[in-house]
């Protein structure tokens, strides 16, 4: 059965995409190159020094190790900016009557995400005090599709990887709960999201009865 889920944070509970796309934009567009939306697909759920890195590749640029601390330290104080202005308007569709409904059934809520603003969006947004354990980009060391960040939440709860659920948007994210032994709910297209054990359209859409037929599978 299911004793905790474990949620992604960006573009799953919050649309945060918009705002790093912005801010790695604004980047771009300084070292004299265009960054489009459609390329920033690709740095969903990919950490900041990776972001950097494909950001570079698309404009064709090189830096140095210094010059790239500088500018994924300027990006993200960009990022803060727009973060720093969220309110709890910007919760995603669905999420808040999910979590209580987690809540009440004692299901244990955790957060597995690669940023390290995860703890201040929570906060902004105010969903902080629901989560019983917060794993973010400062406490792991690889990154998704690694299972380590989805593997410490289990550990802090003192939960069974076969009985967690993780909610994710990108495909490593999908692939990094499969790594960790647990089942995934894939937030967004079925053809993206090939790993997952159910793909949901947003999280509009996803509720408690849903996950116990996928509990029952296993
Ligand atoms: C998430 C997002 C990525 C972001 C990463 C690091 O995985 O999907 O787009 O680059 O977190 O976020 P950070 O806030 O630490 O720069
Ligand atoms: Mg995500």
């Amino acid at each position: 059965d299911i004793k905790a889920c474990l949620f992604d944070l960006d573009g799953v509970l919050v649309d945060t995409a918009k705002y790093h796309y912005l801010a790695w934009k604004r980047l771009a567009n300084e070292m004299g190159f265009d960054f489009t939306e459609q390329d920033n697909e690709r740095l969903k759920g990919v950490s900041r020094v990776r972001s950097l890195e494909i950001l570079l590749e698309i404009g064709g640029k090189e830096l140095t190790d210094k010059e790239k601390e500088l500018a994924a330290y300027r990006k993200n104080e960009w990022y803060v900016e727009y973060v720093d202005a969220m309110g709890a308007d910007e919760v995603l569709d669905g999420v808040i009557p999910f979590l209580e409904e987690l809540k009440s059934k004692n299901i244990l809520i955790g957060l597995g995400s690669a940023s390290k603003n995860a703890q201040k969006i929570l906060e902004k947004v105010k969903i902080d005090r629901i989560f019983d354990v917060v794993i973010d980009g400062n406490m792991v060391s690889k990154a998704k599709p690694d299972p380590e960040v989805f593997l410490n939440g289990a550990i802090a709860l003192g939960v069974e990887p076969q009985n967690c659920v993780v909610f994710e948007d990108a495909e490593a994210g999908v692939e990094a709960a499969r790594r960790a032994g647990m089942r995934s709910v894939g937030i967004g297209e079925p053809e993206t999201l090939r790993l997952a054990d159910i793909v949901l359209p947003s999280m509009a859409k996803v509720s408690l009865d849903m996950l116990v037929d996928i509990g029952q599978e296993a």
